[in-house]
Formats: structure tokens, C-alpha cells, sequence
């Protein structure tokens, strides 16, 4: 009974194959092997995927590590015959060459010395390509589009003339290498580099055009908000030096993202979000030093849970103070405060919400009627909230906490950093845009002060309301909050509780020297999705290694143009092109005209 059962590889297997001097013909189809003869001098990171430009073709790459005592032992048989050699040339008078060896014996001991201090490895490696097409005409253009792509990378293939059956078995991932007389040299580098990284998975099925594949061209799609497992969280960090791309990059996203309906917050430090916001049709709101800004950071809001039940998060706003009072500490005095002082804060705060009867229930923020302005107001009405003023004149009653109220008092109304000692009045709940330009604000403390308050109120306010709705909280300039521990740890509650919100934080930031310590790297862990722009050569290793990337990838960051990246989602990474269309240009450049022309 059983023989009469189709076995599993009459399923896939074709009706029959034959060989030809330099082709193959299986079924109805034909396939042409390649094998890898000559590697280009230096191999860059992605080299390979222009080939799969071609359509039908297979890659097949064959790396097996060699002993470091069996590469140094070769090395240096190599490398005594490569001085011998010159010690000959140069006594015979034949200087041509000398130059020649010269870098020969120097390459050959660098590599020597690397895989002695174990900082390199040697591998044997050997690449297969095939090329299928269903005519001889078709094959015979792709074969020669093949060569002219690997002649650009000063890469040369063989075609397996008269071995196309032994090409097409070392093609097939059974690691049965039927040609075995084309092995090349690598190093660790090389083998980073001939993983190919045009990873279809890293274009989403879904989202907005975010750029172009820097090496294939094909568009790269892009939806923060997919969810696991592709898109375990919505966060996005844009690093690159100044002048690489990054604001560009943010409002390029932005913009395309807002017409498939996410909503944004801005927080803009340097001026240059307006008109991407308008655009958006969102307001504008000028942040300036001394005026109050109707931002209060102690109000409180009702946060909707995943089940649809909702709460106040009292805690989590105790903790909020906290972390603010201590960034106001120590931006005025330099000084951490002290457990005592950190417990009378928890207190005092407590307490104001406590007197208020607000509680975690809902209903605990409303009341029937409340005068507002001179106006009665019957239904229901939101209570008065506590302000900074009331937080800290309760902080001086309590014992001991007298002198730590001074400390605050320029941070009061009339203050000079009296900004948000205020009752909310600023309402962004119906805007698809909000802009919070606090370019106004000049002195640094201050600025620092003015992100940690409003993304704090922002978070109130917007992030973790209608669950629903995709959400963008933007930072740019991102690293001055870095400089305090507290806003650290701040910026990595947001991202984490974020991230069941369907809020999404993108932070830009030209450097990573303020995320050192795990506070920093909590943060850029808290990002799923990294562009990386151009850095320069300080901060080039630091990069490097706090991303894991390859010598390839090394090489394209140093080198890129503005807009150019590498797109790193979790542990997939692409080169990218950021290319804005002309009238998203006319929104993102922010330069003055004239600047404009001069670099035009
Ligand atoms: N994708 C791009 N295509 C073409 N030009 C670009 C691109 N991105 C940036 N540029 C050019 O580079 C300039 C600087 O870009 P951008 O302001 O975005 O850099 P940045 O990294 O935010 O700089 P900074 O650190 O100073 O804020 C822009 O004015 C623009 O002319
Ligand atoms: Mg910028």
C-alpha cells in the first residue's frame, strides 16, 4: 500500500535535468552557476546585494574558520617569501616592484599581528551564484547584468563551464561542495560583509515610504506601530553628527506618517518644526522664559488600561515629581537630594492629591460644579490641581523641609524659572499636531527644565489617552536631557509604558556621550528602531560598539551624505537613502533663504 503513496519528493522534484557545457536545464528552465574568483580589494558591507536586483537568482556562501596557528604559520612562510624577494629585487637593481612588496609585507604582518593578539580571525570562503531564467535569450542578458554588477565591485566570477551539475549541488544548502578550488581568504570583516543585508523582512507590508535601499534603490517601507514580534515597541532613535540628516530624517517620518493618521507631539528646541506642524494642521505653542505657560506639571489625568478599565496613576505621578524636583535640584546646586528629602517630597505630594480627594478611581478628579475663571461651571468639572506652588509651600511646613523649599522658590511664579507654576490651560486634545517650541528659552538649565515639565505633561495629556490612536512624541536634541540621571530614568518610564499606549518616542541626538551608564543604555535599549547617520571619527567606535556593528557598516556611517543611514531595526540593519520629495523639502528646510541659494 504504502509504495503507492507519492513520496515527499515527487512534490517539489522537476521531470527531469540536463546538462549543458555552461548551463544547466531543469524542467522547462534554465540556471547558469558562478563561483566567486576574485574578491574586491576591500569588501564594504553589502556589496553583494545588487545581484538580487536580477530577480530568480541563488547566493550561496561557504565560510569555514581556519586554525590562527595553521593562518600564522602561513602568514609567515608567505611573509618571508615576500622579503626575501625584495632583498633579491633590491640587490639586483630591479626597484620596480619594491614599492610593490614593500605594502605586501606590511599587509601580510598586520594580518599576522591581529590574529596573534586575537583580535582577527581567518576564514576559508567560497561564493556560489546562479542565475535561473526560462530562455537562453533571458539567461544570457542576466548573466551578462550579473558580470557588469560584480565588475563595478571589482569582483570577478568564473562560470562553472563544463561543471554546471557540481555548481548547481554546491549551490543547494546541504554543504555538499562539489567545487572546491575556489576558496578565498577572509576576515572577520569580510565575512560581516558578505552577509547580505538587503533583508526583505526589513521593508514592512505596511506603513510609509521611509526611504530607499542605498545599494538595490528598492523603496523601504516602514510602521513603527506593527507590534510584535516584528515591532516589539514603536521607539525610534536617530543619531548622527550635525548637518547629517537627522531633523530631516524625523520630519521626512513624521509628515508621511501623519497622513495614515498618527498624531504628533513636537518638542522643539531649535525653531524648525512649525512648518512641517501647520502642514499637519496643528497648532504652535511659544514657550518663552518668565510668562506662564498653562502647562502644570502636577496635573493629573485618567489612564486608560489595556482591558478598557481605567485609572488615575497616582504613583507613577509621585514618582514623576520626584524625578523632576531632583532634575531642579541638582540643575540649580549641582546636589543630589537626600533619601530624607526625597521622602518628604513623596509625602508632601501625596498629600496635595490627598486633600483634593483624588484617588486612582476615575470619577475621584471631578466635581459637580467649580467656578473657573469667574465662570460656574455645573456637570461634570475637573478639579483644581495642585501647582508647584502649593506642592512647595506644603513641602516648608513639613519639618526639615523648610530649607529645601528655598531651593525651589526661582522655580515658583514670579520666579525666573517660574514657567509651569500654572494651572493647565493649554488643551491639545483635538489637534492632529502640537508644537512646543521652547527655542525662546536661551539658557541651557532652563531648556533641560522645559522638556523634562512638558514631555511629562505631554504624557498626561496625550500619550496615554485613546489608546487607539498611534501617537508621536518627537525630542530632537534629545542628549541634553541625557545630562541628568533622572531624566534618564524618565525617558525610559515613557518608553516603556509608551509602548501600551501605541505612543511612539523618537528622540534625535548628535551624540551618545550623555547615554553612558545604564540609564543611557536603558534608553537606547528602549528604542527598537535606530538610524544611524553619519558620525564623525570620535564617535565613530562608541557606535560601533554600543550597536554591534560591522567593519562594513563602520565604513558607511563615516562616509555617508546627508539623509544617507543605516536603518537598524532590532538586529536587522540596512543601508539606507532618506530622499525627500521636493514639496516635503519645501517644509523640512528650515534654512533661511539665503543660505539656501548658497548651498544650492
Ligand atoms: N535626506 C536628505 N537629502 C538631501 N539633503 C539633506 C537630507 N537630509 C539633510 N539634508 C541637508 O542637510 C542639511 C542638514 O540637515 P538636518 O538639519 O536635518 O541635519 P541635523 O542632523 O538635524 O543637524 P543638526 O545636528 O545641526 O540639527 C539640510 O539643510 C539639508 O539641506
Ligand atoms: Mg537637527
Amino acid at each position: 500500500m504504502l509504495k503507492n503513496v507519492p513520496r515527499i519528493q515527487d512534490l517539489f522534484t522537476t521531470d527531469g535535468l540536463e546538462e549543458g557545457h555552461n548551463e544547466l536545464e531543469i524542467g522547462t528552465g534554465l540556471s547558469r552557476t558562478f563561483v566567486v574568483s576574485l574578491y574586491p580589494r576591500d569588501i564594504y558591507i553589502g556589496w553583494l546585494d545588487d545581484i538580487f536586483r536580477l530577480g530568480d537568482i541563488d547566493l550561496s556562501i561557504q565560510i569555514n574558520p581556519v586554525p590562527d596557528r595553521q593562518v600564522i604559520l602561513a602568514l609567515t612562510k608567505q611573509l618571508a617569501s615576500v622579503q626575501a624577494q625584495w632583498i633579491q629585487d633590491k640587490k639586483s637593481g630591479y626597484i620596480l616592484n619594491l614599492p610593490g612588496l614593500v605594502e605586501t609585507a606590511n599587509n601580510l604582518e598586520s594580518l599576522r599581528t591581529t590574529v596573534q593578539t586575537n583580535r582577527d580571525k581567518v576564514f576559508f570562503g567560497e561564493i556560489f551564484i546562479t542565475v535561473h531564467a526560462t530562455n537562453n535569450e533571458e539567461l544570457q542578458n542576466k548573466c551578462n547584468v550579473l558580470l557588469d554588477i560584480l565588475a563595478r565591485s571589482a569582483t570577478r566570477v568564473n562560470s562553472c563551464m563544463f561543471r554546471q551539475l557540481d555548481g548547481f549541488k554546491s549551490v543547494l544548502p546541504v554543504a555538499n561542495l562539489k567545487i572546491q578550488d575556489f576558496w578565498r581568504n577572509l576576515n572577520c570583516g569580510n565575512v560581516a560583509a558578505c552577509m547580505p543585508i538587503n533583508s526583505p523582512e526589513l521593508s514592512h507590508s505596511s506603513g510609509e515610504l521611509f526611504g530607499f535601499n542605498y545599494y538595490t534603490g528598492s523603496p523601504i517601507f516602514f510602521n513603527q506601530f506593527l507590534g510584535p514580534p516584528e515591532m516589539p515597541n514603536p521607539h525610534i532613535l536617530v543619531i548622527g553628527e550635525a548637518g547629517s540628516g537627522k531633523s530631516t530624517g524625523i520630519k521626512v517620518i513624521s509628515l508621511r506618517n501623519s497622513i495614515l493618521g498618527v498624531k504628533h507631539v513636537f518638542i522643539d528646541v531649535e525653531n524648525e518644526y512649525e512648518k512641517v506642524t501647520n502642514n499637519m494642521g496643528g497648532v504652535n505653542i511659544n514657550i518663552k522664559g518668565g510668562e506662564p505657560t498653562g502647562i502644570n506639571p502636577l496635573d493629573i489625568e485618567v489612564e486608560e488600561n489595556k482591558d478598557g478599565s481605567k485609572r488615575v496613576p497616582i504613583t507613577d505621578k509621585v514618582m514623576e515629581i520626584r524625578q523632576l524636583l531632583s532634575v531642579m535640584k541638582g540643575g540649580l546646586s549641582g546636589e543630589k537630594l537626600t533619601n530624607r528629602e526625597l521622602a518628604l517630597i513623596e509625602e508632601s505630594t501625596m498629600e496635595e492629591y490627598r486633600e483634593r480627594g483624588i484617588t486612582s478611581k476615575p470619577e475621584s478628579l471631578y466635581e459637580t460644579s467649580r467656578t473657573v475663571d469667574g465662570v460656574l461651571k455645573l456637570g461634570k468639572v475637573k478639579k483644581e490641581m495642585p501647582t508647584l506652588s502649593s506642592l512647595i509651600e506644603r513641602l516648608a511646613e513639613k519639618p526639615g523641609g523648610e530649607e529645601l523649599a528655598q531651593t525651589f522658590k526661582p522655580f515658583l511664579h514670579g520666579g525666573s524659572l517660574g514657567l509651569f507654576d500654572c494651572q493647565s490651560s493649554v488643551n491639545i486634545s483635538d489637534t492632529p499636531a502640537v508644537c512646543f517650541n521652547i527655542q525662546e528659552i536661551k539658557d541651557e538649565f532652563s531648556r533641560v527644565y522645559a522638556m523634562f515639565v512638558i514631555m511629562g505633561w505631554v504624557w498626561q495629556k496625550f500619550a496615554q489617552k485613546n489608546r487607539h490612536i498611534k501617537k508621536q512624541i518627537t525630542v530632537d536634541e534629545f542628549w541634553r536631557l541625557m545630562k541628568f540621571k533622572d531624566g534618564a530614568l524618565f525617558a525610559e518610564e515613557i518608553g516603556r509604558r509608551g509602548r501600551k499606549h501605541n505612543a511612539g518616542l523618537v528622540i534625535g541626538t548628535h551624540s551618545l556621550v550623555e547615554f553612558s551608564g545604564d540609564e543611557g543604555q536603558a534608553v537606547l535599549n528602549s528604542c527598537f528602531t535606530k538610524v544611524i547617520m553619519r558620525q564623525n571619527e570620535a564617535q565613530v567606535s562608541n557606535i560601533v560598539e554600543r550597536f554591534s556593528l560591522s567593519d562594513g557598516c563602520k565604513e558607511f556611517i563615516q562616509q555617508a551624505r546627508p539623509g544617507e543611514c543605516l536603518l537598524k531595526i532590532g538586529s536587522k540593519t540596512t543601508a539606507m537613502q532618506i530622499i525627500p520629495a521636493p514639496f516635503e523639502f519645501e517644509l523640512i528646510d528650515t534654512r533661511p533663504a539665503e543660505e539656501r541659494e548658497v548651498a544650492m
